[in-house]
């Protein structure tokens, strides 16, 4: 079966809000509307097999050299499958194409990225973050996310 890496498309939305909208529901990511994505298709990145979306994951910029790995999902039934690992490595190629230096995410599951190379820090080290978005989430004063963090160079 092939397996396609690539840049997401418009009409990749739908399944993409399919996607983020199980694990939403679930608790295990923030959901994000389908115009929300339009917006910002430029920053995904898909898997496809078989013309089917497996899984995506989105970079995020926030300042010169700190991005972010957002939206990461892949499919319940492909996980374990090194999916989610093919999805970062991708958003660290194109982070380190435009100049980034360092990458974070906020998670559940500080394990898998562990496995990344990257390690927990405190909240409060990325300001940028912190104070620029996290402000207007639904989540902000109750936030159990876990902070992780991945020098690129
Ligand atoms: C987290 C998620 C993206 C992992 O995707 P995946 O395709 O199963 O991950 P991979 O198969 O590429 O695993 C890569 C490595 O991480 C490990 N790993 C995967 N999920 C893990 C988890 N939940 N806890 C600990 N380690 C994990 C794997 O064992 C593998 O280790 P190895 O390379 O040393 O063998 C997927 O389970 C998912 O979509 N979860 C729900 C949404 C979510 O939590 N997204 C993250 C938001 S920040």
């Amino acid at each position: 079966m092939t397996l396609s890496v690539r840049r997401a498309r418009t009409n990749d939305v739908p399944s993409i809000h399919q996607l983020l909208d199980y694990y939403a529901a679930r608790g295990q990511l923030l959901p994000r509307s389908p115009d929300e994505l339009t917006e910002h298709i430029s920053s995904f990145t898909v898997i496809n097999e078989a013309d089917n979306l497996t899984g995506c994951a989105a970079l995020e910029v926030f300042t010169e050299d700190l991005g972010e790995v957002r939206s990461l999902a892949v499919r319940d039934a492909a996980t374990g499958g090194g999916y989610g690992r093919a999805l970062v490595e991708e958003i660290e190629h194109n982070a380190r194409t435009i100049g980034l230096r360092r990458l974070m995410a906020l998670t559940y599951v500080p394990d898998f990225f562990a496995r990344l190379g990257y390690g927990v820090v405190a909240m409060n080290t990325l300001p940028e973050k912190v104070f620029g978005v996290c402000v207007t989430c639904p989540k902000f004063r109750c936030c159990d996310e876990i902070a992780v963090l991945k020098h690129l160079d």
